[in-house]
């Protein structure tokens, strides 16, 4: 049967740390607060002259190399991010001169951090369908460019990445099932978002004055939706896979924060060891986050071929989704 697996990811973290302690001399906050109520300590942040493109092309060359794959069997590139170069022309096309894969064509899709679970449902579908063999998914975002940096609610908590991966045509069952949701009633760039720069609220000195531009978010708000909607659409693809979650050797959810991680793990009933986390080291980097984390815990063999893995995220919106991979 025709399916579609992952053959390779890849994933690209700034070199640059920001510490709790650093935030510290920033903002009115302190490294405890920021550990007992997010379980972050330090986040990346991407040098001044880097766009989120030149951070992708690092992380897609990674999963191209692990993939064993030349750029130019590519058919496609999703790009999902909120922090595009620029608004138009796509990151994606940037990406895809950066890596080569002149036989590809690529876009950028917007679901804040749901991002990199909607673009893997999209390859999957293209890929089922017969219409491409080989997609590259990336994940990437520099967050740090839309954080008001004088906002201890919102600044603590992000930082840059970018992570990819290498969707392939395959006779063995990789994507097993996937899941994709929204609620544009929570559409309101206060709950989450950036209010001004796009044809709603254009660019004018008094946006700029009144840092509207800037990430804003109601935080328990946003942290009670994730809490619920993260295991809802996690439960959904075991379902539909006709899996439980007992079988399931890694569960990587949305890397927002440490405690709606532990609720997420509680509420579909896995087993703490197996959630994998790395908040910690990197905040909450959007798009990236769970490819970024996929990455890592692939590098560090904590997801090993043949391991079923389930991802499930959520996001400014109202986004989420969920993805059963078996690697
Ligand atoms: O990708 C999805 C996007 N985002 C998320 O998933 C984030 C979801 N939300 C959260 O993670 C949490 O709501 C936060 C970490 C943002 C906040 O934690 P909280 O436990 O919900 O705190 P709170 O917003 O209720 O604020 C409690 C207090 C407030 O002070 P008062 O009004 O009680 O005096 C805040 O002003 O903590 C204060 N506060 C801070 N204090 C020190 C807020 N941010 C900070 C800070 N340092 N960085």
């Amino acid at each position: 049967m025709r399916s579609a697996a992952l053959i390779g990811t890849g994933s690209y973290l700034p070199d640059n740390v920001l510490t709790n302690f650093d935030l510290e001399k920033m903002v009115d906050t302190s490294n405890e607060w920021i550990m007992k109520r997010t379980g972050i300590s330090e986040r990346r942040i991407a040098d001044k002259e880097m766009a989120t493109s030149d951070l992708s092309i690092h992380a897609a060359r990674r999963a191209i190399k692990s993939a064993k794959i030349d750029p130019l069997e590519i058919d496609m590139i999703i790009v999902s991010t909120s922090t595009p170069d620029s608004a138009f022309p796509s990151t994606a096309c940037s990406v895809q001169n950066g890596i080569g894969a002149k036989n590809s064509y690529g876009f950028d899709l917007a679901a804040a951090c749901s991002g990199f679970v909607y673009g893997l449902d999209l390859a999957d579908g293209m890929i089922k369908s017969s219409r491409y063999d080989t997609v590259l998914v990336v994940g990437a975002e520099i967050f740090s460019r839309i954080i008001d940096w004088e906002d201890k609610s919102t600044c603590v908590l992000f930082g840059d990445a970018a992570g990819a991966a290498i969707i392939q045509v395959s006779e063995e069952p990789g994507i097993i099932a996937s899941y994709c949701g929204a609620d544009g009633a929570y559409a309101d760039a206060d709950l989450l978002g950036v209010p001004a720069g796009g044809s709603r609220m254009p660019a004018s000195a008094a946006t700029v004055d009144q840092k509207l531009h800037t990430v804003k978010m109601r935080g328990q708000e946003v942290f009670k939706l994730g809490v619920r909607i993260m295991p809802e659409a996690a439960q959904k693809v075991l379902d539909t896979a006709g899996v439980s979650i007992d079988q399931v050797d890694l569960v990587i959810p949305h890397q927002a924060n440490s405690r709606i991680i532990e609720a997420v793990g509680d509420r579909i009933g896995i087993d703490p060891e197996k959630i994998y986390v790395n908040v910690n080291q990197y905040g909450n980097t959007s798009a990236a986050s769970v490819i970024v984390a996929l990455d890592e815990a692939i590098r560090e063999e904590h997801a090993k071929v043949g391991d079923l893995i389930l991802l499930t995220v959520f996001g400014a919106g109202l986004t989420w989704g969920s993805t059963l991979i078996r690697l």
